[in-house]
């Protein structure tokens, strides 16, 4: 009965940080297997050499991925006209989480947001995309589990109106940077100009097991 109570407060714990942790969500390895040989696990997939069932996941994760972007871009667009940046930080705080959940609900897939500077500790990248986060691969990336997941890494670049919330700290309002300092004392997501590589979505086929 033990196994059964902690396993729902595990899961309650996973929807309560939203969507970066739902890829932790997997049974502990096996003692033989050591961290190298679990990364080693995902081996990069082209999308040219991808078997149809492959390709049809693959197109699902990219439709998620779209309809994500755009519902993260609509609910900052009304949060800034409303209460304006600072106003919009609590938005993005409360409601990415959020979204990403409904959309992994949605399309029967796990995906969230990442980078290898981030102003969320919670948005760490699941452990098979972490190779490529390090790397900064700059394209879209795909990469295939020997139990037959898909996982791929978007690419996010900025955005000149991205700016007001992760540009040079100088060029931050001070209210909004004061905000944001408050909000996330270990904050590594401002410095970045319009083009630069700021992060990624991640998303993945869950587990069939
Ligand atoms: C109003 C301020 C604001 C604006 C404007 C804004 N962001 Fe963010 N961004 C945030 C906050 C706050 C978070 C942390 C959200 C969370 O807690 O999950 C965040 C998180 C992120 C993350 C997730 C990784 C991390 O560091 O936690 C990415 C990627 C990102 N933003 C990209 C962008 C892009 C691209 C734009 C422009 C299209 C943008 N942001 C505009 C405030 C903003």
């Amino acid at each position: 009965m033990r196994w059964r109570v902690s396993g729902v407060v595990l899961v309650a714990a996973t929807l309560a940080v939203g969507c970066s942790r739902q890829a932790e969500v997997k049974p502990a390895p096996e003692p033989a297997a050591t961290e190298a040989a679990s990364h080693a696990e995902w081996t990069k997939v082209a999308v040219a050499d991808m078997t149809p069932e492959q390709k049809a996941e693959q197109q699902k994760c990219e439709e998620a991925v779209k309809t994500m972007s755009g519902r993260l871009m609509s609910e900052l667009t009304t949060a800034l006209d409303s209460g304006g940046p600072a106003g919009a930080i609590e938005v993005c705080r409360s409601r990415a989480p959020e979204i990403a959940a409904a959309i992994s609900n949605e399309y029967g897939l796990l995906i969230g947001r990442t980078s290898f500077r981030l102003r969320n500790p919670a948005n760490a990248p699941p452990e098979w995309a972490a190779k490529l986060v390090e790397e900064r691969v700059a394209e879209p990336t795909w990469l295939a589990s020997p139990d037959g997941r898909l996982g791929g890494l978007l690419p996010i670049r900025l955005k000149a109106e991205c700016g007001m919330c992760h540009g040079p700290k100088e060029q931050i309002a001070p209210q909004v940077l004061s905000t944001i300092e408050e909000s996330y004392p270990d904050d590594a997501a401002t410095g970045f100009k319009e083009g630069d590589l700021r992060g990624w979505f991640w998303v993945a086929t869950p587990s069939r097991t």
